[in-house]
């Protein structure tokens, strides 16, 4: 791994790196969460300034991308959904130009890839992609990070996606997992499984890495063999409140309860990005709690709470994470 070498590269999706680079990324997370548990200063970029511009809310990555800054010795901006100028009286490419002449390194969470994909095109300077409609690159780190800690390994650990397979969380697991040589299974109506083309790609880097791929719509088949059952939201950032009605309606079967995490087995552990609506304490949650007549959504509590729940444990390892991602390309 010496002669890897990630200097003033973007990090916007995980299909622009090898495997080799991300175990890279995964050792120097793994480096650095050691010496900030130890307490030893790791300040390698003292004096630089990175901009994080959040066109969508966040808690995890925002946190993640300011802690870790000021660990390595770096300032922050940020830029909230309304504070800037950002595509409504300035362009991407402006944006891009303006930000990379007085930063070191720009964080976009926004809409579209190619908004991302244009920032760093016209950006001086390394782009992070801090979560799209289509990927969310950070958090596949983090979970893999987590896998690791927990089973030691990635390579043949299977891992079950159920959900909306067709956006940022399915569609990067599923790169990654690619990636990786880990057993990907998406499970839900087929309709929701990730798109053609990116699942395409997908099978031409599992053929080379021992990845497998797998498409099953019936939740307790999907499971079989399980060792990680991963879920989400089933309605993301700026989708319209009117679509929870047809999500429900067709992600109800692929609720993570304590019979889906049985029917894996006794060493299957449950994760999830994160937030989830697991019970009613949100404002969200219990608005649409009351009109659909649910206590839960994707996750149970019961499976939430548990011991086989390791959603905190990744959350923590977003900082890490993204602290290697700005070590290793500032
Ligand atoms: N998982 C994740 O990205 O969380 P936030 O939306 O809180 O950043
Ligand atoms: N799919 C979710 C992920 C949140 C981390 C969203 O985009 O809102």
């Amino acid at each position: 791994m010496d002669n890897i070498n990630l200097k003033g590269r973007d990090f916007l999706c995980l299909l622009d790196f090898t495997p080799e680079e991300i175990s890279y990324l995964l050792d120097l997370s793994a480096d650095l969460k050691a010496k900030k548990k130890a307490g030893i200063p790791h300040r390698i970029h003292e004096g630089k300034n990175i901009a994080l511009i959040f066109e969508k809310t966040s808690t995890r990555t925002r946190c993640s991308f300011e802690i870790a800054a000021r660990d390595l010795g770096a300032g922050v901006t940020y830029l909230d959904p309304a504070g800037s100028q950002i595509g409504k009286k300035e362009s991407i490419a402006d944006t891009a130009r303006v930000l990379s002449s007085m930063f070191d390194g720009i964080e976009y969470r926004g809409y579209g890839q190619s908004i991302v994909n244009e920032l760093a095109e016209y950006s001086k300077v390394p782009v992070w992609n801090g979560l799209t409609n289509e990927f969310h690159p950070t958090q596949i780190l983090a979970d893999f990070l987590t896998i690791r800690e927990h089973f030691g390994h990635l390579s043949g650990i299977k891992l079950v996606y159920m959900g909306d397979a067709r956006y940022n969380m399915g569609n990067s697991l599923m790169v990654g997992c690619a990636k990786m040589g880990l057993d990907f299974v998406a499970s839900s109506p087929k309709e929701y499984f990730p798109n053609a083309k990116l699942t395409a790609r997908a099978e031409k880097i599992a053929a080379q890495t021992g990845a497998t791929l797998s498409f099953e719509s019936d939740p307790i088949k999907a499971v079989s063999g399980a060792d990680v059952i991963y879920t989400d939201i089933w309605v993301s950032m700026g989708e319209p409140t009117r679509v929870w009605e047809e999500r429900i309606e067709a992600l109800s079967p692929y609720q993570v309860n304590m019979k889906l995490m049985n029917a894996a087995g006794e060493g299957a552990v449950f994760m999830h990005c994160l937030p989830s609506y697991h019970d009613l304490k949100t404002e969200i949650g219990a608005e649409m709690g009351k009109k659909f007549g649910r206590t839960e959504m994707e996750v149970t509590d019961e499976v939430f709470e548990s011991e086989r729940s390791l959603v905190f444990e990744e959350a923590e390892n977003r900082m890490h994470t993204i602290k290697a991602v700005m070590a290793a390309t500032l």
